[in-house]
């Protein structure tokens, strides 16, 4: 079992390059079922849920083949219409895209119950709502889910709540059928534009992604080609915060200004600072210790759930009293224990957690829950007083590339160690 040992109170400095985003690639990758041809994809993130889908992807017949240290070629010409492994795609959440895409190009899928982060219960009714209205057949029950079709035919989906990951698996399934599709109550996330830009790139016809209603007109065949993934809005975030957090000065360069808006405001709120360099970079510095902000996390274009952990950690130790609403998961408040063991009040009740600001935080034997409570523990530990031990590291792996090399090259004291 690896860990992180982090010797603490280092304030980051300097420049980190951002890579491709894990929520984009983990749905372009098995989007490239749909395709009769060979895609080149570039700025793909090497990080373990890359790694098990390009697996899954080659027990499906898909050939990849590593052409640069983040580009590969999929080669999807020929593909057996067989069960997905049932091991691997229970391993992680975005297996799930597995189906739309299956269902596209073979008319069946069988795909292990997804698994991932323990962020409270993770149905996916509306992912089978979207499928059963183009035609399908779903079966959910002993560990794995069956869909089946003679043909996808073009229908309206109104989802009930919004939802990332049904969202991208109604235009998967959608691209081929026969037919308009329009997507009502659709997610907004950047993600959501990104695959579909993928597959626009290889032919398919949709309009509206990025708004809340997305028609999608079924074509008979996609192509191949090449496509660099959008950078990870996340993983820049998470840099921001550890800018804030540390009060140190990061310049953060390959990212998408705009999809940080809503970080980047309640970063100002704080009093801490954020310039926009151009569209691809910008510069977040610390001076003093921050004020209080609220908090509430909502699709996007609000504020991210999967950078609450990380502001909990800024607000650890912010000035007053400050308040998440956790609006998006169940249970996304596992890391406020981890923190409280390193000297943090708070109080984590329901969907709601209360921190009350302390001075400063300090080293402690902490274990990471999910990827970004892991990421929210590694900030805490470079800018708490003494040595913080991280274990679960296998959470952080499967979404942050050379996470602890990025960081040591800002100034921090992180190493690796296996135990
Ligand atoms: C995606 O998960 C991301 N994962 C998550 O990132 C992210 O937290 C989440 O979107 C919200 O932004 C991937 O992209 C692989 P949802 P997803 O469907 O698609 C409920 C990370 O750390 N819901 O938008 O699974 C659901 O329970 C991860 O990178 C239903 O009720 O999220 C939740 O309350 C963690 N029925 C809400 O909707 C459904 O059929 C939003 O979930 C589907 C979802």
């Amino acid at each position: 079992m690896d860990k992180f040992i982090i010797n603490g109170k280092k304030r980051l400095t300097g420049e980190v390059t951002i890579n491709g985003a894990k929520n984009a690639a983990v749905a372009i990758l098995p989007a490239t079922l749909l395709v009769n041809g060979v895609c080149t994809i570039e700025n793909l993130p090497n990080i373990s849920d890359i790694n098990i889908y390009c697996d899954i992807l080659k027990t499906l017949g898909v050939k990849i083949t590593q052409i640069g240290p983040n580009t590969i070629e999929v080669d999807t010409t020929k593909i057996s219409c067989i069960d997905a492994p049932l091991d691997m795609t229970s391993k992680f959440r975005a297996s799930y895209y597995l189906i739309g895409a299956l269902l596209g190009r073979c008319h069946r899928a069988v795909v292990g119950m997804p698994g991932g982060c323990q962020l409270g219960a993770r149905p996916i009714d509306q992912h089978a709502k979207a499928f059963e209205a183009l035609g399908a057949t779903v079966e959910i029950g002993q560990g794995k889910i069956q869909a089946t079709t003679d043909k996808l035919i073009g229908n309206s989906i109104y989802f009930d709540i919004v939802s990332v990951g049904a969202t991208i698996n109604a235009i998967l399934a959608a691209v081929l059928a026969e037919g308009v599709t329009v997507i009502e109550n659709a997610a907004k996330e950047p993600h959501i534009v990104d695959v579909a830009n993928f597959l626009i790139t290889m032919g398919a016809d949709i309009h509206g992604a990025g708004t809340d209603i997305i028609k999608i007109t079924g074509v008979k065949e996609l192509h191949g080609g090449s496509y660099s993934v959008v950078p990870d809005q996340i993983e820049a975030g998470t840099f921001m915060l550890a800018a804030v957090a540390t009060r140190g000065d990061i310049t953060i360069k390959n990212c998408i200004t705009k999809h940080l808006d809503p970080l980047s405001a309640k970063i100002e709120e704080m009093g801490a600072h954020v310039e926009e360099i151009n569209g691809d970079t910008l510069r977040v510095w610390c001076d003093e210790r921050p004020k209080k902000v609220n908090i509430k996390t909502l699709p996007y274009p609000g504020f991210p759930t999967d950078l609450q952990s990380q502001m909990g950690v800024v607000l650890a130790t912010a000035e007053g009293t400050s308040m998440i609403t956790e609006s998006i998961w169940e249970s996304r408040f596992q890391y406020t224990a981890e923190l409280n063991k390193m000297g943090a009040q708070i109080n984590a009740q329901g969907k709601v957690a209360i921190f009350e600001g302390v001075e400063e935080l300090y080293g402690a034997p902490v274990a990471a829950s999910d990827l970004r409570a892991g990421a929210a523990l590694i900030i805490a530990g470079i800018a708490a007083n003494g040595i913080t031990e991280i274990s679960h590291l296998e959470y952080i792996d499967r979404g942050y590339e050379k996470i602890d090399e990025k960081f040591r090259a800002l100034g921090a004291d992180i190493k690796r160690i296996t135990e």
